[in-house]
């Protein structure tokens, strides 16, 4: 996978992911989710998130979350990971080459995201 080109308005952000933060992130990934996953179980609680609803996970990341949410919505629900950090994302399809076959993007912000744009605006979509 080829990153993303670090231009546009979120250059910086594009660059930092891809060279400095996301190769160190995935290095230290068991640490980091030991120290963050609280929050981010939290926030998963406070979305309400349940089945068949369909989400977008904007900065997936390695996809922890992105799995979780799986979990949450289950087989008639969808989830989609975007990510401007290729190094990051091949990350996330080994986490999810465990068969629950969940779909991670590179995407850029200003990017359409495949299976997304397309979509009917959905009430129960959530990010
Ligand atoms: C602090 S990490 C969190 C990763 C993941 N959500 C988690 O909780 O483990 C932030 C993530 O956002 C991504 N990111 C930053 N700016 C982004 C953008 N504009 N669009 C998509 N992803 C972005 C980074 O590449 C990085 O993977």
């Amino acid at each position: 996978m080829t990153n993303l080109a670090a231009t546009g308005p979120n250059a910086d952000q594009i660059q930092y992911w891809n060279d400095v933060a996301g190769p160190k992130w995935v290095a230290l990934e068991e640490r980091l989710e030991a120290q963050i996953g609280g929050l981010g179980r939290r926030a998963l609680e406070r979305a309400g998130l349940g089945p068949g609803d369909r989400v977008l996970d904007v900065g997936c990341g390695c996809g922890a979350f992105t799995c979780e949410i799986a979990r949450r919505v289950g087989p008639g629900g969808t989830v989609l990971g975007v990510d401007v950090s290729s190094v990051m994302l091949r990350r996330a399809r080994q986490r999810a080459s465990d068969g629950s076959g969940l779909p991670f993007n590179r995407s850029a912000p200003s990017a359409p995201v495949p299976g997304i744009r397309a979509a009917p605006p959905a009430s129960g979509a959530r990010s």
